[in-house]
């Protein structure tokens, strides 16, 4: 890697942990109106989004990993399509927590800088690994969000609307990578990456 880009994606790792994330489509539900909560349930709800905001910032390093790592330019490319799909997840579900007046999780620096060095790991295994890894990455997440669909308040279309678009968008970036030649993974490497990320939403949940 050059200097130059080293710089470049030092940059883009201190704004996504510092700085708010910007979103192109606008973010789904927002014409929708407030529903009435309860205080349970907007803690409940805050707590949902904010492990979702904390797995984006995760999206961002695991992609970010894979773009320094890749070694075809076409992989790249095709990435980066799915990658600013996730920066604006970052900002819809932000977004979502701000508007509940929750906080984000105070684990977002921690986990983007683990996320980032599995994404380099998984990058020096070659681009089968890589792209499974994503794969395998983005299909737990949709059976993640299915749950959260579940668990949300049912009148609560605006953060209903915001998992619902997030949920259509990582199944495709999951086509995407396996389109590109995604492995599959070993079923232990799965069952440690659910197990690992079950610890990460039930603290993000809390803290
Ligand atoms: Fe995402
Ligand atoms: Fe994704």
């Amino acid at each position: 890697m050059s200097p130059d880009q080293l710089i470049l994606e030092f940059d883009r790792a201190l704004r996504t942990v510092l700085a708010p994330a910007r979103s192109i489509r606008s973010t789904p539900g927002e014409m929708l109106p407030e529903a009435d909560l309860d205080t349970e349930q907007k803690r409940h709800v805050v707590g949902l989004m904010r492990v979702n905001h904390c797995g984006e910032i995760c999206a961002q390093a695991l992609y970010q990993g894979q773009a320094l790592t890749s070694r075809d330019p076409k992989i790249r490319e095709a990435l980066r399509g799915a990658a600013d799909e996730e920066t604006e997840h970052l900002a819809w579900t932000e977004q979502r927590i701000t508007e509940l007046g929750g906080r984000k999780s105070l684990l977002n620096p921690l986990l983007y800088l683990g996320s980032l060095s599995l994404g380099l790991a998984a990058g020096a295994l070659g681009d089968k690994w890589n792209l499974g890894f994503l794969a395998e990455t983005e299909r737990q997440v949709e059976a993640h969000l299915d749950g959260h669909l579940l668990n949300l308040p049912v009148d609560d279309g605006r953060s209903r609307a915001i998992v619902d678009q997030m949920r259509l968008d990582e199944i495709q970036h999951a086509e995407t990578a396996i389109q590109y030649g995604a492995a599959e993974l070993p079923v232990p490497i799965k069952v440690a990456m659910k197990m690992a990320a079950k610890v990460m939403t039930g603290t993000a949940y809390r803290i």
